[in-house]
């Protein structure tokens, strides 16, 4: 009780003393700023990192938004000399040993703060959403659905089916018109159709002499597409035009990100296995009569320094028979494989699309499949798909964040 109203009779001493922006100092090379709002924390820039963000013309060429600073004569031994705060404009004055002068806004060197919470909200939240894996039983709540007209003409329907994708892999666009163009439609109001050895759209349909395994009516088993790519494309587009009659023609989709979290936990030397032995994937044709070869070695799940995946790549028809790796590594690979192959297969979530729907996922992230179907000539099934790239969706989520802000919407409850 007695400290209770001596912390209250303190704050009332504290709270109206009102500071001022300051600045100083620290062993030479670093500055410390402190904001005028007296809750807010010091900020700490180090000072050749500051000389070099200078943003006077001179350093920086404000139309292209780039540094244009002389790094060819650049001083690593570059020190603040003097500082000066201007309060009323929030702005702090840098005098450097190299003779240059420098004025920051306090809004930019907030917003450039080296702090950890900032980082971490800039990193997970601006660069690239976080992402957040999901059981297959957990698809109808992580699946948002979003009305195709609505994509096409609010900014903000846009930007939550983008961000949904990249936070769960996964979105659906419902009532699409049934025209061949709503591929490229849909791509362009994004950015631009990410072209590959099939096109920029394809039409997914049994074809007699298919030179593509996903063109018969045949099932198809989970993979991602094109892992025979360096540059894998990132996200499909899949426009259902006309749906099967006959039983099958169903998706599967599994979130590999979540399989991939399992093996880490569960079978660790598998999960080793699959994130360092590289494998040769490959697809060979031909198409509108030009020949391609394509290869590319990486392992199943793909991982970064920090152990953050980058992207899994699984395909039965398109893994090559050359197989470069010694030859005591093949037999474990298997059974590492067969078991993520396996709890894959237990985890796919399986639903069927209606004329007008259009499936978008990630496809560095989620496993996908078809059901096998009857093709009669009355009973087709014809889809048109079409892929965008990570670097254009991210590159217009951001544009659309910063005019709109952030998506509003609540999570559902998966980790
Ligand atoms: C593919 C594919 C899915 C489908 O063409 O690679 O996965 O629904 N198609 O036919
Ligand atoms: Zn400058
Ligand atoms: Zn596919």
């Amino acid at each position: 009780m007695w400290a209770k109203s001596l912390r209250k009779a303190l704050s009332r001493v504290t709270t109206p003393m009102v500071r001022r922006l300051s600045a100083r100092i620290v062993d030479e090379s670093y500055i410390e700023v402190k904001p005028s709002q007296s809750v807010a924390p010091a900020l700490t820039f180090p000072g050749i990192w500051l000389r070099d963000n200078c943003r006077c013309p001179a350093c920086f060429h404000d139309s292209s938004q780039s540094r244009r600073l002389d790094w060819d004569h650049f001083d690593t031994s570059v020190r603040p000399l003097t500082l000066h705060v201007d309060a009323d404009k929030e702005q702090l004055q840098v005098r450097w040993s190299d003779n240059h002068e420098s004025i920051y806004e306090m809004d930019w060197l907030r917003s450039h703060s080296f702090d950890g919470d900032s980082q971490s909200s800039y990193l997970n939240d601006f660069y690239r959403p976080r992402t957040r894996h999901w059981a297959g039983a957990l698809f109808e709540e992580v699946a948002r659905r979003f009305e195709f007209d609505q994509v096409m003409s609010e900014d903000s329907a846009l930007q939550q089916w983008l961000h949904a994708l990249a936070v769960y892999g996964v979105a659906l666009l419902n009532g699409a018109p049934l025209d061949e163009g709503v591929v490229r439609r849909l791509a362009e109001r994004v950015g631009f159709i990410r072209r590959t050895t099939y096109g920029e759209e394809f039409i997914v349909q049994a074809k007699p002499g298919a030179q593509n395994y996903a063109y018969l009516s045949l099932p198809l088993p989970l993979h991602t597409d094109l892992p025979y790519y360096e540059y894998k494309p990132s996200v499909n587009i899949l426009h259902c035009v006309v749906q099967t009659k006959s039983r099958g023609g169903s998706n599967l989709l599994v979130d590999a990100y979540h399989i991939a979290d399992r093996l880490r936990e569960e079978y660790p030397s598998d999960f080793a296995r699959l994130s360092r032995t590289p494998v040769d994937w490959n697809d060979i044709g031909s198409e509108d009569g030009s020949e391609f070869h394509n290869i590319w070695r990486a392992p199943v799940i793909c991982l970064d320094d920090a152990g953050e995946y980058t992207r899994i790549n699984h395909s039965v028809p398109q893994r090559d028979s050359h197989f470069n790796v010694p030859l005591k590594q093949v037999l474990p690979w298997y059974e590492s494989y067969a078991r993520f192959v396996k709890m894959a297969r237990e985890d796919a979530h399986s639903f069927k699309t209606q004329p007008g729907d259009v499936l978008t996922f990630n496809n560095l992230r989620l496993l996908h499949g078809r059901t096998g179907y009857d093709d009669t000539e009355n009973n087709s099934r014809y889809i048109v798909g079409a892929y965008l790239d990570w670097d254009i969706i991210y590159s217009r989520l951001r544009v659309l964040k910063k005019r709109l802000g952030s998506v509003h919407t609540v999570p559902p409850t998966v980790k």
